[in-house]
């Protein structure tokens, strides 16, 4: 016998009372009790010899679990019965009993004698009975634990996805109606600039009056123009398709310091060839949420903005000195803000990190991994 198993745990055999000559109608009586007690375990109990495998005694909760008889089970060995649904997986546990003496929690996957599966969680212990080492194995049926779990680990991934397809749904929905304003409102107010234009080279129209409307007219028409230039950027960055993220974001972070006076420094080293759209877009709109936030949130005075590449991931930073972030404390859900972000990287396997102390202030942290390139 190894050091290990003679150093198993001595422990009175907990057979069966038919199965012992004990003289005393006393401790025929103790017996009896400790037995019924055994099969009355809410949990599934069986002891097999280390040795040879064979099972020596099972209670109720295990005859269900396996759905055999007890009299199938006694006498037989655990591999007879094949009740290790993963082969090779029951020689695995008895090694690891062998060598830590006792395990809990040990989940695995039992096969009952009509062939169904079940999930069980294991925990055993090695003794010493009467000279013989025995393994008590105690055994959970956690399948319908487990079949929760799953579903509830399906149902969060579909959540997830349904957010992705939102804000996919919402940033075509934005190209639509940016390109509806752009060719429709923007042609009429074109067109109605060059009638103007027309109009105003007339001699007829020399009087200065008529004059001082034209030209009021003029000036409402190209501010309309500006606005709607303005509003389609907004829903749709065209610069982002003309001339590639890193611009963008200097673009939108030269417009975000002029509209809020909150100094804004952008550094970039992405070459924008290794970008497609789909992340250019998640990166620039985390950006805006970002800068939104910080405008909302963070009374700061100075935001570093940095794009880079590192590990065939885009890098996004921006990193503000306002008053801090500090985590949900108490647990509720996130903000849409932030869920956002997190949502616009999910579908690149993508990660955003937000930290932030009182008085440190906030940093976005952002990584998109590429999509390897076709060589
Ligand atoms: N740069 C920042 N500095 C300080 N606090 C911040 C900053 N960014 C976010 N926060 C904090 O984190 C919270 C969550 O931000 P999030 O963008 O999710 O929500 P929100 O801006 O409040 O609302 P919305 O859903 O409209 O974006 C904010 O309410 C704010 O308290
Ligand atoms: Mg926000």
């Amino acid at each position: 016998m190894s050091e290990e198993r003679s150093s198993a745990r001595r422990m009175r055999p907990a057979a069966a009372p038919e199965s012992r000559s004990r003289s005393g109608a006393a401790s025929a009586d103790a017996d009896r009790h400790s037995f019924r007690v055994f099969q009355a375990l809410p949990v599934a109990v069986v002891l097999s010899t280390l040795d040879s495998g064979h099972v020596i005694e099972v209670n109720e909760r295990f005859v269900e679990l396996v759905g055999r008889r007890r009299e199938e089970l006694i006498g037989r060995t655990v591999r007879e019965l094949e009740i290790w649904a993963i082969k090779g997986e029951g020689a695995q546990i008895v090694d690891r009993i062998v060598r830590e003496h006792a395990i809990s929690e040990v989940e695995s996957r039992f096969k009952r004698k009509s062939g169904e599966v079940r999930d069980v969680s294991i925990a055993a212990e090695l003794v010493d009975l009467d000279g013989t080492d025995v393994i008590i194995g105690m055994i959970a049926d956690v399948t319908e634990r487990k079949r929760m779990e799953n579903e509830l680990k399906r149902s969060r991934e579909q959540l997830r996805q349904l957010g992705a397809k939102l804000e996919q749904v919402r940033e075509d929905e934005r190209i639509r109606i940016a390109r509806e304003i752009h060719d429709e409102l923007g042609g009429f107010l074109t067109v109605l600039k060059l009638d103007l234009e027309a109009i105003s080279k007339e001699p007829s129209t020399a009087s200065p009056a008529f004059r001082r409307t034209l030209d009021s007219m003029q000036r409402t028409i190209v501010s309309g123009l500006g606005s709607v230039r303005r509003i389609c950027s907004d829903l749709r960055p065209s610069i982002l398709d003309h001339i590639g993220l890193c611009a963008a974001v200097e673009w939108q972070t030269e417009e975000w310091q002029t509209k809020t006076g909150v100094r804004c420094v952008m550094t970039s080293t992405v070459d924008d060839e290794s970008l497609d759209p789909g992340r250019a877009t998640a990166a620039f709109r985390i950006l805006q949420e970002a800068l939104t936030n910080v405008a909302r949130h963070a009374c700061a005075t100075t935001v570093h903005v940095r794009l880079w590449t590192e590990d065939a991931a885009l890098r996004l930073e921006i990193r503000d000195n306002g008053r801090g972030f500090s985590a949900n404390k108490d647990g509720a859900s996130p903000s849409l803000g932030v869920l956002g972000m997190k949502e616009r990287v999910f579908p690149y396997g993508g990660n955003v990190e937000i930290q932030g102390a009182p008085g440190k202030g906030t940093v976005v942290d952002v990584a998109i991994p590429l999509a390897a390139r076709a060589s």
